[in-house]
């Protein structure tokens, strides 16, 4: 069935052929006046220029052959304004539209899989090895998720990489402190030929420890600071004991990550970092140099990004720092090469920190014009992230000041998810372990719709009181809702009652469910094209009250009429089908029972 809007654009636009006018004008929109129209059709005002007719004109036209030929599609055609086209369904067809839906075999509610599939990599996540996640990671990884499962879903060939900060100074600095710490250690003698020790010499607790000490006192110490650069270039030019010690960061941090990422139901496809390209750099910076794009300046190597339209300065980007050493840009740009080698994208969206807008810009520009990636070819685009800020409108941290980290953030959610359960005494008689599995599901999906229902770009205040509520737009709600309908359906299972044949809806809330269903398609399209999961969120919610309105005004379980049950049980499991999945692209999921 698909796209509903593309369906009745169909419709409409063969109407306004009829009437001698381009079918581009035929253009069907969700109506903005619910009460008046279920979809509308502005082309007729559109089109009156270039027609040179009047608008109310063609819109009467248009009416009349629409009344000729759509008569059972719509019950309703009515012009209104200047010549907006109001369209309202007609029962029958609104009813047999749910049932495909309901009855689709593919088991995906009438969403067809993109005609003309892409491949798409999705870069987020992007943690710093050696460095505990934060709450800095938060946006990143809930968006980037959802967004994969989104793109997936639709049927586009879709790879989640973590594309880990694993090559930078950051590393180098860890290294010249623990060399401070114990110059002993085999990894700092530049005559020993190995093998190194197979147990790494700190865990991840010390690197929590060492890294905030390493980077502070770069910023004070000059000495260090050079020195943790030198170990950085030296790391990157492949000096054997900086290479097992980074070996050993690699291996506990991937470690760690899978847990912290896991607890928050986020994962990747790929694990590939900045190090993963470092010797696709060298051959990467010859060639720019060779085809005129890079050049030498002051020691280092720098690319023009400028553009004749900017209205700002746009300084070089550098590829090679004067030291030798690379950076974040030299990376990057080496993992567009390896990237359109290795999967040849039609897309890369990198959900990053809006604060990063400036790299990605210079980034782009400079792959673009070197020819690294073809613009006619690949869309690169920094699909970015706002921030989760305190209550000072800063990003959030603890109490005393400190970097809130990711962990003490998903324990603080499942902590107020087992307080509020208990408070409205929910799964109280269940086995402690899945009264367990109920408050890790509640707490996350309360952090993670808290997240996903503000638009991507935007910042947001951390509220832990109103994100673990179970009333409003708010995750919990939404698991509740779909909990009780399917313990309706169990209800009616249990007294031998199964969905069948959808009818015409039986009244106004029924209507207006089965109106809100069949948005999926349309929804889960435009959702993509935005690249913006909050409107899987309004749909979420706008789709359990509507629920909640149809569940009030009908006694599904007392109906006599036993078609009229049959049908009410179906929509009720479409309902209940249709918010698992959108719940499941949001990357929550949702407990038996609770
Ligand atoms: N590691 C980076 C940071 O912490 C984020 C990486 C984002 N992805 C990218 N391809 N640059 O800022």
């Amino acid at each position: 069935m698909a796209s509903i809007k593309h369906t009745l654009t169909n419709i409409v636009a063969e109407a306004f052929e009829a009437c001698g006018i381009d079918k581009k004008y035929g253009t069907v929109e969700v109506s903005t006046r619910r009460e008046l129209a279920d979809y509308q059709c502005n082309g007729a005002l559109a089109a009156a220029k270039p027609y040179k007719m009047n608008p109310r004109q063609i819109g009467q036209s248009v009416m009349e052959k629409l009344q000729e030929t759509a008569a059972d599609t719509f019950s309703e055609i009515s012009l209104a304004g200047p010549g907006f086209i109001n369209l309202r369904l007609s029962d029958s067809w609104l009813a047999s539209l749910t049932q495909e839906m309901a009855t689709d075999a593919s088991g995906r509610y009438g969403v067809d899989p993109a005609a003309d599939p892409k491949m798409i990599i999705i870069d987020y996540g992007g943690p710093n090895v050696a460095k505990p996640l934060h709450v800095g990671h938060v946006r990143t990884g809930i968006i980037g998720e959802s967004l994969k499962r989104l793109s997936r879903f639709l049927g586009h060939n879709t790879l989640g990489d973590i594309h880990m900060g694993d090559w930078g100074l950051p590393i180098g600095q860890i290294i010249m402190e623990l060399e401070d710490r114990d110059p002993t250690m085999p990894y700092f003698d530049a005559s020993f030929s190995g093998p190194y020790p197979e147990q790494s010499p700190v865990t991840v607790t010390d690197l929590a420890e060492i890294y905030p000490t390493a980077s502070s006192k770069s910023k004070t110490d000059e000495e260090f600071r050079a020195r943790a650069q030198q170990a950085t270039s030296e790391l990157q030019e492949g000096r054997p004991g900086y290479r097992a010690l980074w070996q050993h960061f690699m291996t506990i941090s991937i470690a760690d990550l899978k847990k912290n990422y896991g607890s928050l139901q986020v994962d990747f496809d790929l694990w590939l970092g900045e190090a993963d390209v470092n010797d696709l750099i060298e051959p990467m910076v010859e060639k720019l140099k060779a085809d005129g794009f890079a050049y030498l300046s002051e020691g280092a190597i720098i690319i023009d990004v400028k553009d004749d339209a900017d209205k700002k300065e746009m300084e070089p980007l550098m590829v090679v720092r004067s030291n030798g050493s690379v950076g974040y840009e030299a990376t990057d740009m080496a993992t567009i090469v390896q990237r359109v080698r290795d999967y040849d994208p039609d897309f890369v969206w990198y959900v990053v920190d809006g604060r990063q807008q400036h790299h990605f810009k210079k980034v782009f520009r400079a792959v673009y014009k070197s020819g690294i990636a073809d613009k006619n070819k690949i869309s690169l685009e920094h699909t970015y992230n706002g921030t989760v800020n305190g209550p000072d409108g800063k990003p959030f941290k603890t109490r005393d000041g400190g970097v809130m980290s990711l962990q003490v953030l998903v324990e603080m959610v499942i902590d107020k998810a087992r307080q509020r359960l208990a408070e409205i005494d929910s799964a109280s008689g269940y086995p402690a372990e899945e009264q367990e599995d109920i408050a890790q599901k509640v707490g996350i999906a309360a952090l993670k719709f808290a997240d996903l229902v503000n638009h991507r770009t935007g910042d947001y205040a951390f509220d832990l009181e109103r994100f673990s509520s179970f009333e409003g737009r708010t995750g919990p709600y939404l698991l509740y809702a779909a909990v009780r309908n399917r313990s309706i359906l169990r209800k009616a299972a249990e007294e031998g009652l199964s969905a069948g044949q959808i009818l015409p809806p039986a009244g106004p809330e029924e209507r207006e469910l089965q109106l809100k269903l069949l948005e999926l398609p349309d929804l889960l399209d435009f959702a993509f094209d935005q690249r913006a999961p909050n409107h899987l969120c309004d749909y979420a919610y706008n789709l359990a009250i509507a629920f909640n309105r149809f569940y009030r005004a009908h006694h599904i379980l007392n109906e006599k009429d036993e078609a009229q049950q049959a049908s009410w049980l179906g929509v009720a499991q479409l309902t209940v089908d249709v918010l698992e999945l959108v719940l499941d692209l949001l990357g929550i999921s949702v407990p038996e029972r609770m």
